[in-house]
C-alpha cells in the first residue's frame, strides 16, 4: 500500500495510547492499535481453554481472531469487539497485558497477525502504535517514532491511572511489574523492542500530553 505510516514504538506506559488516538484524529487518518491484538489473542485463547504455552493453539487462535474497532466518541477511547462483544475494559488490565506480553514473544504467534497489521495501512494514511511498528511491520514508514519515559514515571502515570478508576494498586508492585515486562519485550528474540535505526527517540519525562503531541506532529512534518 501507498498510504503514508507513521509508526510509534515504545514500552508500555509511556503515553503511545493517548498520542496516537490524538496523532490519528487530527490527521483523519487510520490508527492501529497493535498491542490490542495481542491482547485480543491473548484474551480470546484463555476463554477457549488454549493454554497460553500452546503455540499452535495459539496461532489458531490469531488466525481467526474476530476484533472490530470502533471509533469512540470525541476523548472516548476506541471501543474494542471481540466476537462483537465489548471487551475495551477487560483488555486493559494488568493480568491480560502480561498475557499479552507471553503469547508476543513467539514468532509464529506475530506471523499470524502480521498481515492483518498491514491491512489497517490505507489512504489518506495509518498512525501505528506499538514495539516493531518501524522495524518489522511497517519498516517503510517516511516517519518513525520511539516514544519512552522512565520506568518510574510510567509507573506513576499508571498507579494516577488505576487510583482514578478506583483500583487498589501499590507503587512498588507496579513499578515491578513495568520492568518485567520492559525486561520481556526487550530481550526476546522475536522482533525485541528497540527504535529502527531511522526513528526519532522522543522522552515522555516530565512533558505535558500537549508537549509530547506537539513534538510528535514536528517529527511528522505536521507541525
Ligand atoms: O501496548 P500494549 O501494552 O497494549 O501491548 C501489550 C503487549 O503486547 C506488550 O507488552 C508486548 O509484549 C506486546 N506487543 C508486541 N508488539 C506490538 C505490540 C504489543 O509484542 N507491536
Amino acid at each position: 500500500s501507498k498510504a503514508p505510516v507513521i509508526t510509534v514504538d515504545g514500552p508500555g506506559g509511556a503515553g503511545k495510547g493517548t498520542i496516537t488516538q490524538m496523532l490519528a484524529r487530527t490527521l483523519g487518518w487510520h490508527l492501529l492499535d497493535s498491542g490490542a491484538l495481542y491482547r485480543l489473542t491473548a484474551l480470546a485463547a484463555t476463554r477457549q481453554g488454549v493454554s497460553l504455552d500452546d503455540d499452535h493453539g495459539l496461532v489458531t487462535v490469531a488466525a481467526f481472531l474476530d476484533v472490530a474497532f470502533e471509533p469512540g466518541e470525541e476523548g472516548e477511547p476506541v471501543r474494542v469487539l471481540l466476537e462483537g462483544e465489548d471487551v475495551t475494559g477487560e483488555i486493559r488490565t494488568e493480568t491480560c497485558g502480561n498475557n499479552a506480553s507471553l503469547v508476543a514473544v513467539k514468532q509464529p504467534v506475530r506471523d499470524a497477525l502480521l498481515q492483518r497489521q498491514r491491512d489497517f495501512c490505507k489512504a489518506p494514511g495509518l498512525v501505528a502504535d506499538g514495539r516493531d511498528m518501524g522495524t518489522v511491520v511497517f519498516p517503510e514508514a517516511p516517519c518513525k517514532i520511539f516514544l519512552t519515559a522512565s520506568a518510574e514515571e510510567r509507573a506513576r502515570r499508571r498507579f494516577d491511572q488505576l487510583k482514578g478508576s478506583g483500583v487498589d494498586v501499590n507503587m512498588q508492585d507496579l513499578l515491578d511489574e513495568i520492568r518485567a515486562r520492559d525486561e520481556r519485550d526487550m530481550n526476546r528474540s522475536a522482533a525485541p523492542l528497540k527504535p529502527a535505526d531511522d526513528a526519532q527517540v522522543i522522552d515522555s519525562t516530565g512533558l505535558s500530553i500537549q508537549e509530547v503531541f506537539d513534538r510528535c506532529m514536528a517529527a511528522a512534518g505536521q507541525a
